[in-house]
């Protein structure tokens, strides 16, 4: 087979050009990195795991009448994806104080807040992603003031979505990140959820002890994180109920 053409390769993901035009392939890569590249590991199939928790949390979306990006599952770290234009913007929904949120408004980690709050970071590595008001994104271009609405009402109902499923396996959506696409369908642009939805752009912790199951793992070296995404994944369904979490990622067919 002819080599595919590589498109894009970032830090946890490598998109090869697709079999259709319009279409590309996303590689799940083992690489796992954190404070904007600065600490760096390779985690034993962890590209596995993420494949397919991205593949459970888009399906699910798109049952629900939300639009994402993927097409299908091709084998064990790719899947065939919808290409789009991407928006600039990295999506945060949060429900619990974390992170940058809690440290910028010197908040308790976990404090669960009145409501749902979306904001938005400008995607650019070398600035550190940078947290941005609405109104720049607006003056500057990157979604128009209805692209931004929409952005937000899509935002919070995948919020629903995560929050129910994980609620239904004893895991607190804290935050997630997502990013969103704009497709053409002729002349018409639409926006759909893109990129990933794993426990690398999410947090995650256990309902009952607060046990983190997500990326702080590594970046707060708590353990290991390729235990923490398989027992997401093994209480999610996605690998047998008695796939021992601590074992290597089992897949069902
Ligand atoms: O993760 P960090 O403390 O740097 O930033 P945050 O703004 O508190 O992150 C909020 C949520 O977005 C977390 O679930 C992060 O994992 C996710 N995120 C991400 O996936 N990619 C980024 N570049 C920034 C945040």
């Amino acid at each position: 087979m002819a080599r595919r053409k590589l498109v894009y390769e970032g830090k946890a993901k490598i998109l090869y050009e697709g079999p259709e035009p319009g279409t590309l392939v996303q590689y799940f890569k083992d690489d796992a990195t954190a404070f904007n590249a600065e600490k760096k590991d390779v985690i034993d199939g962890k590209g596995v795991l993420n494949n397919r928790l991205s593949e459970f949390f888009m399906t699910g979306l798109q049952r629900i009448g939300i639009p994402t990006h993927f097409i299908k599952r091709l084998n064990m770290r790719e899947q065939l994806i919808r290409q789009v234009e991407i928006v600039p913007l990295e999506v945060i929904v949060r429900n619990f104080a974390a992170g940058t949120m809690a440290k910028r408004l010197g908040m308790e980690e976990g404090t669960q807040l009145p409501r749902p709050v979306v904001e938005f970071s400008y995607k650019d590595d070398s600035l550190g992603d940078p947290l941005v008001p609405e109104e720049y994104i607006v003056a500057l271009g990157w979604a128009s003031q209805q692209d931004l609405e929409d952005i937000i009402a899509m935002a919070l109902r995948v919020n629903d979505f995560l929050a129910g499923v994980m609620h239904g396996v004893g895991i607190k959506l804290v935050d997630f990140k997502i990013e969103i696409g704009r497709v053409y369908d002729g002349e018409f642009p639409r926006l759909i959820v893109a990129d990933e939805i794993s426990p690398d752009s999410c947090r995650l912790w256990d309902i009952e002890t607060n046990e983190k199951l997500d990326k702080d793992v590594f970046r707060r070296d708590l353990g290991s994180l390729s235990d923490a995404y398989t027992e997401v994944a093994r209480r999610l369904g996605v690998l047998p109920q008695n796939n021992a979490p601590s074992g290597k990622p089992t897949l069902v067919n």
